[in-house]
This record gives C-alpha cells, sequence and structure tokens, in this order.
C-alpha cells in the first residue's frame, strides 16, 4: 500500500509527523516533468561533462568483489566510549550526563546506526534524482554521465543495505527533515532545481561528512566503503556544478533569487536532520532536552558548520553566493560559513579525490 509521507519544513517538529508514516515501507512522491529525447547525438559538445563520464565508465567497482566485508565488527567500536564519532554526535551536560556506562554505549551503536541509517535513505533519493535527470537533462552529455550516476547510486545503496544490516543490525527510519527536502527536491518540475538540490546541496553535505567518517571512522571496513564512495560523491557533485554554471548564466534575477532561497531552505534542512530526533525518540530519551543540548554543543556546532565545506565554494563557483544584493551571502555569513567561500570549487577538485589517489591499505580496488 502507498502512503505519502508529509513532506515537513525546516522548522517543523518532527513530532507532527506520526509514527505511522515514519513506519511506512514505500512512500510515494507525486511528480510532475518533461521527459526530453535529445535527439542531437553530438558526444562531447560539453567537454567537461563528457571527460567526467569517460572517467566515471572506468572508475565502476563491485560491492561484492572489491569491498573486503571480513573485516570490520562495527557494534563493539560504536559502543566504545573512546569513538571519536560518539563525541561528535553525542553531547556532553544534561540528561547525557545521568547516564550509565551500559546506556552510553547503547546510544553510542544508535547513533553510529543512525548516521549510517540516513546516508542509505539519501543514497535512494540520490539513486532518484539521477534517474530523473537522465529523463530530464536536456543536453546529450549530460544524460550519458547521469546514467553512471544511477550505477553508481545503487552500489551505495547497496553497500549501505549490506553494512547496516550484517555490521550495525539496527535500522531506523528516515529523518522528517531529510525526508522533505528530498520528497521537494524530487517533486519539482525543473531540472536545474533536481541539480541544486541534489548534486550541489545534499551531496555537497554529504561529501563533507564522508570526509568526516573517514577521517575519524575506526572501522575499516566503514573506512574502505566510505573512501569508495567519496570517489564517486565528487564526480556527482562536480557534474551538478558544471551542468548548472552553464544553465545559470541566462536566467533573470528573479529566477536565480528563487535559486538561492532554495539552497538556503536546502541547506538549513540538511543541517537539521543533525539533530537526530529519531535517535532520542528510540532511545526514549527527552526530544526537546536531547535536540536542544545537540543544538548548543560546541562540537556538534562545528561539526555541523564543517559540512558546509564543499557547498560553500561550489555555490560561490555557480555565482548564487554573490549574486544580486548578495542575500545568500548574508545568510551564510549568519551560520559562520563563509571562511570556506576560498576553497577550492568540487568541479576543480574532484579528480584529486578519486580512487587513484586513495591509501592502497584502505582502498584495493582489485576488481579491474
Ligand atoms: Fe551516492
Ligand atoms: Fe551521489
Amino acid at each position: 500500500m502507498l502512503e505519502s509521507v508529509p513532506a515537513g519544513v525546516a522548522d517543523q517538529p518532527a513530532a507532527e509527523v506520526t509514527g505511522r508514516d515514519k513506519r511506512a515501507l514505500v512512500s510515494a512522491v507525486e511528480c510532475t516533468f518533461d521527459s526530453l529525447f535529445v535527439l542531437s547525438y553530438d558526444q562531447g559538445e560539453r567537454s567537461q561533462l563528457d571527460a567526467l563520464y569517460r572517467k566515471a565508465k572506468t572508475k565502476q567497482w563491485d560491492v561484492d568483489l572489491d569491498i573486503d566485508w571480513s573485516i570490520g565488527g562495527q557494534i563493539d567500536r560504536a559502543r566504545d566510549p573512546n569513538n571519536a564519532l560518539n563525541r561528535l554526535h553525542i553531547p556532553a551536560g544534561g540528561v547525557f550526563s545521568r547516564l550509565s556506562d551500559e546506556q552510553l554505549a547503547e546510544l553510542g551503536h544508535a547513533s553510529a546506526a543512525w548516521t549510517i541509517n540516513q546516508f542509505l535513505h539519501t543514497e535512494q533519493g540520490a539513486l532518484t534524482c539521477a534517474a530523473k535527470l537522465v529523463q530530464s537533462a536536456p543536453w546529450v552529455d549530460a544524460k550519458f554521465y547521469a546514467s553512471t550516476q544511477v550505477m553508481d547510486e545503487a552500489r551505495h545503496m547497496e553497500a549501505y543495505a549490506r553494512y547496516v544490516k550484517e555490521k550495525m543490525e539496527w535500522e531506523f527510519p528516515i529523518s522528517t527533515h531529510l525526508s522533505g527536502l528530498l520528497d521537494d527536491v524530487v517533486r519539482d518540475s525543473r531540472w536545474d532545481f533536481t541539480y541544486l538540490g541534489m548534486q550541489v546541496v545534499i551531496e555537497g553535505l554529504a561529501l563533507a561528512a564522508f570526509g568526516l567518517q573517514y577521517k575519524l571512522s575506526p572501522d575499516p571496513l566503514l573506512k574502505q566503503i566510505t573512501r569508495y564512495v567519496i570517489a564517486d560523491e565528487a564526480r556527482h557533485v562536480a557534474f551538478g556544478v558544471l551542468s548548472l554554471r552553464e544553465a545559470y548564466a541566462d536566467l533573470t534575477a528573479a529566477e536565480l533569487r528563487e535559486r538561492q532561497e532554495f539552497c538556503f531552505e536546502a541547506v538549513l534542512r540538511m543541517r537539521n536532520r543533525y539533530l537526530a530526533e529519531e535517535v532520542w525518540e528510540q532511545l526514549d530519551l527527552p526530544v526537546d532536552e536531547c535536540t536542544a543540548l545537540v543544538n548548543a554543543g560546541p562540537v556538534q556546532k562545528e561539526y555541523r558548520r564543517a559540512l558546509f565545506s564543499a557547498v560553500v565554494p561550489n555555490l560561490k563557483k555557480l555565482g548564487l553566493l554573490d549574486f544580486g544584493d548578495g542575500w545568500l551571502r548574508t545568510k551564510f555569513g549568519e551560520l559562520g560559513v563563509l571562511g570556506f567561500e576560498d576553497g577550492d570549487d568540487t568541479s576543480a577538485e574532484y579528480p584529486r579525490m578519486d580512487l587513484d589517489h586513495a591509501p592502497w591499505d584502505v582502498v584495493r580496488y582489485q576488481h579491474y
């Protein structure tokens, strides 16, 4: 049975979405957009997209063959109080200072599982958006590239689904904030909003989150999976930046402002998902107090700020940061993330993130 999950907005408390909504195994998002048949097959007309496609064809990997599933044992590591990721996701003080060692260990397991489950749900959102771009993108080079992203996202979904089932043994529903954003990105009939919402904002924030996961995770298996995924995600973000640079050259001021506002709403929703309401609910902890502590915790604040490291330079490259009266620059200034604006944008950086530059003790890449 199909059930529609309410979209939710940035300031809507998760409590407004019912438990039944969260447990629905299938949710439907109604969308209408034009499927474009491009009958000019001049491949390479957009040379940078063509180069991305050619790279993607040679960088495919296999979840069964290239990942060593015999290593890792995440539950014990997640329960370890010295796991750096626990300090990142679990604030100090308040209710947390009253938990027993056993409860803290359980919380470590829950927060690690929640994080990977949200990655998994995001991968399905990316799969859907990439498939939509295959249909709606107006250039043949974009259709070729988006086709490779469909396979990439299926592979990411496969890897994280297996990791959740075999290594975490704990499933979480999708975050209300994330599902609302994914619904809006998928539903919008304008093809560039799919790119902007998914490739630039969601995957840009995810790229930073994957980077921190890769750096801090004590699990060699999760490190390995994450490094493979990062290589693909960097291409996906570059795909968005390269495509939109051309598409945004001719937009009117009103159209650009609409895109600035969409980006800001999207980053707020992605940031708010780290309030992790689902974790506190499942462990019967006071949700309001926990989210307030996450919101105010200095480590958690710094983590949410660091997530913007790829998004800000990419939006600057697209001209959206400074367009018009600099509305988005002002908003990002209020969030304290303008320090990232001079970093490399992902269309320049992605070749350095591919598997050729990965440490070989982590990534074996033996399939080819
Ligand atoms: Fe992905
Ligand atoms: Fe992706």
